[in-house]
Order: C-alpha cells, then structure tokens, then sequence
C-alpha cells in the first residue's frame, strides 16, 4: 500500500484518503464520493476497511461488529473508489513474540471527555490506527465525517501537532428521513428500539428550540430537560449528554446558539451518537 501511494505521489496524483470500518452504508458512500469530487478525474481515491481492534473498549462489540465485506467492495467501486485497502490485523497490529506492537499515538486534551470519558482508550486506538493509516496511504486529503465531531478534533489536531502533511476534510452527516443518523450500529436495533432511535436527532432539535424560543440558558438546565425526554423512550438509556464550544470542546455553562451539542444514548444492545449545532 505504501509503495503504491508514495509511487502515485511521485507522479503527481492527488490522493484522497476515506478511512472507515467498514458494513458500508450512505454516509460512507457521501464520503467516498466527496473523495472522488476531491480527487478528480487523475487522482487517486483509497478507501480501507478495517475494524481496528484497539479502539474497542473492553465488553464492546468488537466481535460482534457487522462485517460485509463483498457488498462494501460493490459500494465502494459504485461511489468511485480507484483503491480499497483492507489490512489483515496482523499487518496493522504485528504480534510475533518478543516483537509485539507497542507504540500508540495519544492526544491528552481533546480526546478527554465525552466519547472519550464514556470508552477510555478509544481515541488512543484510533489516533493510532488514523496515523498508521496516513503513513501507509500518504493521503493529500482525508475525509471524516461531522457525524464523529470529537473524532474529527482529535484527527485535526494530532495531524497538526504531529505535522503530518494532510488536510482533514470534514463531511455533513447523513441521516434516515426520519432524522436517525446512519451508523453501522444501527443494524443492532430490534423494529421498536428503531423507532425510539430517533431520540437522538429528536433531543438536539428540543435543545435547538429552547435556546432559540427562550435566549441562552444554563447546561445545567438543558441537560435535565433532555434527559427527562429521552427517559420517555423505554428502551433508551442517557450515556451523556454535553454542550461544548465546537472549536475548543470545552463544555459551557451557558447554552445558547452557536454551542455544539452532543450525546450518547443507549438502546437495546446499540450505543448511538449524534451531534448538532444549537
Ligand atoms: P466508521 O464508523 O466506519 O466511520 C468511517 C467514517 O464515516 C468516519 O469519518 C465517520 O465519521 C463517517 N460517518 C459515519 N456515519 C456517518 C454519517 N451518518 N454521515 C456522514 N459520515 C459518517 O469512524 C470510524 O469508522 C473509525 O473510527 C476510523 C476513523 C475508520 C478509525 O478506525
């Protein structure tokens, strides 16, 4: 993969990175297709599947992630991929004794609350895999989506504080018509549980309408009129909700427009996110 992206660099092309893992759906389509817009005709669009290990938290779904590797080939070709990359883990995560993989790319501030505060570990395993990723892709551009705003943060800022020489390119989320942000993780959801799926979209357009109706209010009071919401839902379960400044991800006490929100949400066996501008 490396010989191959550092050849095409030589010659010129511009190459697009959209790294994901994987069980395909729209919103990776609109990423991939954003890459080929990027790339144009005589660039290189490469995306990688990989469900990396080391961003699973203990008793998470690593096992069980959804793994549909002919149909993502199908999708991946339809929405204009030049090249798919899809590592063995043993090409990513060496394990000969003695030789183990032990080096880990650790953002200390961004990466703190939030998704990182609910799944420690997370955002080490993925800094690390995204670096890994550049290294062996040398991307000019890399596609993320908004969907995974902290993640896009953390990418931005360890690609600026580790100077590797890409631009992050960000990409809106695409939703289900009813609003439910498209996630691999939503396959997870019984008929019911889908239903009360749309908690999450639902809950950022109640905030947005608080402080848009009423002017600025505390978090504090925010919080407690999301949380009494999605406490309706019978099968939804309130990991954490948060209002932050979108540049900094330092949470407000006072939410008003302009504030980022996000939130986790637990339902049946899926733990979702999304996230909103206020
Ligand atoms: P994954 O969850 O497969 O997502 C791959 C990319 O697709 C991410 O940039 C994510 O933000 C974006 N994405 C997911 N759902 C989206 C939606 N509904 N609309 C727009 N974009 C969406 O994120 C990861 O994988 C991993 O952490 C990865 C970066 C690949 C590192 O392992």
């Amino acid at each position: 993969m490396q010989r191959f992206s550092m050849e095409k660099r030589r010659e010129g092309a511009c190459i697009v990175l959209t790294p994901t893992m994987g069980c395909l759906h729209d919103g990776h389509v609109s990423l991939i297709r954003r890459a080929r817009e990027k790339a144009g005709q005589d660039g290189i669009v490469i995306v990688t599947l990989f469900v990396n290990r080391t961003q699973f938290c203990p008793g998470e779904d690593f096992d069980r992630y959804p793994r549909t590797e002919k149909r993502d080939l199908a999708l991946c070709r339809e929405a204009g991929a030049d090249v798919v990359f899809i590592p063995a883990e043993a090409d990513i995560y060496p394990a000969e004794a003695g030789a183990k993989f032990s080096s880990f790319v650790d953002e200390t501030k961004l990466s703190k609350g939030m998704e990182g505060a609910s799944r420690p570990g997370h955002f080490r395993g993925v800094a690390t895999v995204v670096a890994k990723l550049f290294n062996l892709t040398q991307p000019d551009i890399a596609i993320f989506g908004e969907k995974d705003f902290q993640q896009v943060a953390v990418i931005k800022r360890m690609a600026r504080d580790l100077n590797f020489p890409v631009t992050i390119d960000v990409a809106p989320t695409v939703r289900e018509p009813d609003g439910l942000a498209m996630s691999s993780r939503n396959a997870y959801l019984t008929p019911a549980e889908r239903k009360q799926a749309t908690i999450l979209s639902r809950a950022i357009a109640l905030a947005r309408k608080n402080v848009v109706e009423k002017g600025p209010l505390p978090a504090a009071k925010l919080k407690k009129i999301v949380a009494t919401r999605i406490a309706l839902e019978p099968d939804a379960a309130l990991d954490y909700v948060e209002f932050f400044d979108p540049d900094t991800l330092q949470p407000v006490k006072q939410a008003a427009e302009g504030v980022r929100m996000a939130l986790a949400v637990r339902i049946g066996k899926a733990r979702l996110i999304d996230n909103g501008p206020l």
